[in-house]
């Protein structure tokens, strides 16, 4: 017998999951069906972000920092550290651990809100007038109807031509996270934010770690000046980044992965890893949804064709985060999640794309909202920027941390802060404050004006408010 409901959300990944628990909060009767199953085959809800990403990639990253400051920060602060080892296996156990807590706190969150949770597969069975058939296939088959869907479905990470993922010598992001032994050499392919989140991990607890990039330039898509400071500091720290690459032969066996390529002068070259990292960006999944069945379009690259509203082609379909167009971020499927449930209640749910933060947890981390220079310069807007380096920072300095800067970009007559850029300690934090003041539209001199407290990395962001009028105090 089919079970009923306003609302079907297929997907309790970051979109998913956040949407159904909104709907539900409006009064809306919701279903959420999500496939991914734990070691144990129970669900796992969280998607990607955090089953595979968000959540054990920052544990990874927080564990790995704390062996490499134990290795070669703890001295100068006068703490001596003999017979340090790693407990590689301890690592990755609390990982495992910190992304059951996530799946736990998800199902808990579902039961609180009255949110029913489906675990299996959910695809689309029919239509009928105003409703939709969504078939569940699993350990407990079930059909739904709902005049609402909200799909939710992902992304995979995308393999690279005649490199299929083994999990064991070629890996995904999937096996980058679960290395049960510090590979000696370890490669990866794409400086992208996954290549130098993992190249960072395994670098710090002991692998040489080399970077293949196809792109001439570090980091394209950030502030050219933070991208070479960026560049810079993680190159220091032992990262062998070779942009320009061209990828040959990809050949793997029981004992490792031979890769050759030409360097940016066109020279033919061949590495042998332990194992291969294939970071190269993801491609929308839609796999086992039937959208066929039902008529649902996608673009030419997979992706869920949807308007600013994130409306499909279909009446009372909508599909949110890495499905459809956009940054493939958790905090972006969640801001479409909570909108498109919003919409749904009759509300006007709303997403602001100028104001999504981008952070990079290497360290230091990297992080921007807005425009980059190189982006103002080609559309040709007048602006004004300041800086101001974490080294004249008080906080920093007690830290033992006084890499990188802060940078304002304003418009030029206004003053309206245009974008924010950052890298540096605990920038992820930072950046808030720069997102809230774009959200509101401030000027540069508004920061410039708000008292920070002292001694805190927060006074650079101020600092660099200050610098976009040539006044800083402490620089
Ligand atoms: P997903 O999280 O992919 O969830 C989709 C869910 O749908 C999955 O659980 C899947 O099993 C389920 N599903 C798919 N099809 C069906 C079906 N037919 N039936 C039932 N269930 C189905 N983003 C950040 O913002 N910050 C970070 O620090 C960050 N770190 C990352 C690190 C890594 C290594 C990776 C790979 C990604 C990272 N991301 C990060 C990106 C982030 O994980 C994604 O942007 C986010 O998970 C997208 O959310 P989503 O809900 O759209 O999809
Ligand atoms: P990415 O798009 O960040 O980087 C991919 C890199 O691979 C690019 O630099 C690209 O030029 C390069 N590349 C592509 N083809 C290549 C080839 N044939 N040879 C060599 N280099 C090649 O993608 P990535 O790192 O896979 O991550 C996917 C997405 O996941 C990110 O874009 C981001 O949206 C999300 N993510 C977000 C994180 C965060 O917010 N901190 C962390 C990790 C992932």
């Amino acid at each position: 017998m089919s079970q009923q409901f306003d609302v079907v959300v297929i997907g309790a990944g970051p979109g998913g999951y956040i949407a159904a628990i909104r709907a539900a909060q409006l009064g809306l009767s919701v279903a959420c069906i999500d496939e991914w199953k734990n070691a144990a085959g129970g669900p796992a809800p969280g998607g990607t972000c955090t089953n595979v990403g968000c959540i054990p990639s920052k544990a990874l990253l927080q564990s790995s920092e704390h062996f490499e400051h134990a290795a070669h920060g703890f001295d100068e602060h006068g703490i001596g550290m003999d017979n340090l080892r790693l407990d590689l296996g301890k690592m990755l156990e609390r990982k495992n651990k910190i992304v059951k807590q996530n799946n736990d706190g998800i199902l808990f969150l579902f039961k609180k809100n009255k949110v029913t949770f489906f675990h299996g597969r959910g695809s689309f069975a029919g239509r009928s007038e105003d409703a939709y058939a969504i078939k569940v296939s699993g350990d407990k088959p079930a059909e739904l109807i709902a005049k609402q869907v909200i799909i939710a479905t992902g992304s995979n990470p995308r393999e690279l031509p005649g490199a299929p993922f083994d999990e064991k010598r070629i890996l995904s992001n999937t096996g980058a996270l679960a290395i049960d032994a510090v590979p000696e050499n370890l490669g990866v392919i794409g400086a992208g934010v996954i290549g130098l989140e993992m190249g960072s991990v395994w670098r710090r607890v002991g692998a040489k770690v080399t970077v293949l990039e196809a792109m001439p330039a570090f980091l394209a898509a950030v502030d050219e000046q933070i991208a070479k400071e960026a560049q810079k500091l993680l190159v220091k720290q032992g990262l062998d980044i070779k942009l320009g690459v061209k990828l040959g032969k990809i050949s793997a066996d029981d004992s490792g992965v031979s890769v050759e390529y030409e360097n940016a002068k066109g020279e033919a070259q061949s590495q042998r890893f332990d194992r291969l990292i294939i970071s190269i960006g993801r491609v929308p999944n839609t796999i086992g949804l039937d959208a066929e069945a039902v008529g649902l379009a996608l673009d030419e690259r997979g992706f869920v064709k949807v308007d600013d509203d994130c409306k499909t082609n279909l009446p009372g379909v909508w599909a949110v985060g890495d499905v459809v167009r956009g940054p493939m971020l958790a905090h972006k499927a969640e801001e479409e999640g909570v909108a498109v449930a919003e919409r749904i209640a009759g509300q006007h749910g709303h997403v602001n794309f100028n104001t999504i933060p981008w952070v990079i947890y290497t360290s230091p981390e990297i992080a921007w909202v807005g425009k980059t220079e190189q982006q103002l310069k080609a559309e040709g807007v007048e602006y004004k920027a300041g800086t101001f380096p974490f080294m004249a920072n008080g906080r920093a300095r007690a830290l033992g941390d006084t890499s990188g800067m802060v940078k304002f970009l304003a418009d030029a007559k206004t003053d309206e802060i245009l974008g924010v850029h950052m890298v540096g300690p605990m920038v992820s934090e930072l950046i808030a404050e720069a997102v809230v003041a774009m959200e509101f539209r401030a000027a540069a001199e508004d920061i410039a004006r708000i008292c920070h407290a002292h001694p805190s990395l927060s006074e650079a962001t101020k600092e660099a408010a200050l610098a976009v009028d040539k006044r800083t105090l402490n620089f």
